[in-house]
């Protein structure tokens, strides 16, 4: 019984070190590919090649190697950086702003440059 005692109270002392501000924040962790993959898969498949992004899709263009400039135009704003040829002239992809915590591991999935910049890409 005295083990049961000590357990309980190895557990409330570690619980209670435990803080809200130990966790890792959203905007502090680091791109992450195989979230890129996992959002990919659940958000862009349905147009784009259901597994592999190099090649052309039902509807969407093949989008292996995308800039995180472009992405960002593309996805959230449904634009396209200054001085970017469009692979296709339609305007079918709706802009998708929820997903801007989520390009930095798209771009690191779809392998750009995963770092903002001001080049053109062309
Ligand atoms: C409703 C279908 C649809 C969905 C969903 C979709 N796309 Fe698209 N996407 C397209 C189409 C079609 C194009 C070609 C331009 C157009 O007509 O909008 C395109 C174009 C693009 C382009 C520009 C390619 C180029 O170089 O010109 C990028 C980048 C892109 N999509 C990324 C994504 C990503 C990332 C996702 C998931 C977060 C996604 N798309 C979801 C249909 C879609």
């Amino acid at each position: 019984m005295r083990r049961l005692y000590f357990a309980c109270f190895v557990f409330l002392v570690l619980s209670a070190c435990t803080k809200e501000s130990d966790l890792p924040t959203k905007t502090a962790r680091a791109p992450d590919a195989n979230r890129g993959r996992s959002i990919y898969l659940s958000t862009c498949a349905a147009c784009h090649n259901s597994s592999d992004p190099s090649k052309d899709g039902p509807i969407g263009p093949a989008i292996q190697g995308s800039s995180r400039d472009l992405l960002e135009a593309r996805v959230l704003k449904a634009t396209y950086p200054a001085g970017y040829k469009p692979k296709r002239k339609t305007a079918i992809m709706p802009a998708q702003p929820y997903l801007k915590a989520a390009i930095a591991d798209l771009a690191v999935f779809l392998g750009g440059d995963s770092a903002p910049s001001e080049k053109d890409h062309k």
